[in-house]
């Protein structure tokens, strides 16, 4: 159970494993054999087999962090939509984090890492697939909280004790993501879309700034970090003009 609780329906059934391969694993396998209810939790203190974006891993000490799945059907996303979706849920990770942290700014670094200053403190994966009439996502979050040192090949990580200089209690971060969760998603659900569109690219990384980026698996280039534009695409700003490039045909670097 996850204690003091306030949401309707995210993380009211909630499945906590010790370990587990995956969360979005074990909730992608739960999604075969049933339907769990929306706003299912599955969780769990160790995973020996985390999932990160791109084929990578995702790093996590037993008992220090946020590592969850959360099912979701979101059949009122219409296709276009999808980016959307994914901004509400970078959205409610971001504000969970502020609400822990504090002095330091929190930001989203496209398309969807929660940083704190220039590092990485949270990641999402999210797997969409669809069973019958139904939209079925499992929204996977690795959020550090209590670790302390990280593996030497991780680029710049940190979590919210590195930041803080103190423990956290990973129970009550884990409500608090679920009730912003669900604040977020209330909102894509009653169309204030344009609303979460905004407040991303208020807390877009590095917005106006210039940072080096490469295309595909060539050029590099700099280029101003305008903004995100409601397809999900990242606009810079590139020798006076503005373009926009899809996820996965351009890098940070
Ligand atoms: C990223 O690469 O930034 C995404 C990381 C997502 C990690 C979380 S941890 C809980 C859930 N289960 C997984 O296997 N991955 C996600």
């Amino acid at each position: 159970m996850i204690n003091d609780l306030s949401t309707l329906f995210i993380g009211r059934t909630h499945i906590h494993l010790d370990t587990t391969q995956s969360t979005n694993d074990h909730a992608n396998q739960l999604i075969t054999k049933n339907y769990p209810p929306e706003g299912t939790v599955i969780s769990a203190s160790f995973q020996t087999a985390g999932k990160g974006q791109i084929g990578r891993s995702w790093y996590g000490s037993p008992d220090k962090n946020v590592l969850c799945s959360i099912i979701l059907y979101p059949n009122f996303l219409r296709a276009n939509d999808q980016f959307l979706f994914n901004m509400g849920m970078a959205c409610a990770l971001r504000s969970t984090v502020e609400s822990f942290v504090d002095n330091v700014p929190v930001t989203v670094k496209w398309p969807n890492d929660i940083y704190v200053r220039q590092k990485k403190i949270s990641g999402i994966l999210i797997q969409n697939s669809v069973s019958g009439k139904d939209y079925v996502t499992v929204v996977g979050i690795g959020l550090n909280i209590n670790e302390a040192t990280f593996p030497a090949q991780l680029p710049n990580p940190t979590s919210m004790k590195l930041e803080q200089s103190m423990d956290f209690d990973v129970n009550s971060v884990l409500a608090k993501l679920c009730e912003y969760v669900e604040q977020y998603y209330l909102m894509l659900q009653n169309g204030s879309g344009h609303k979460i569109h905004s407040e991303y690219n208020s807390f877009l990384y590095e917005k106006g700034a210039i940072n080096s980026f490469q295309i595909g698996e060539g050029k590099i280039i700099d280029a101003i970090i305008e903004h995100v534009n409601f397809k999900g695409e990242l606009v810079l700003l590139l020798e006076g003009k503005e373009r926009a490039f899809s996820t996965g045909s351009i890098r940070y670097i």
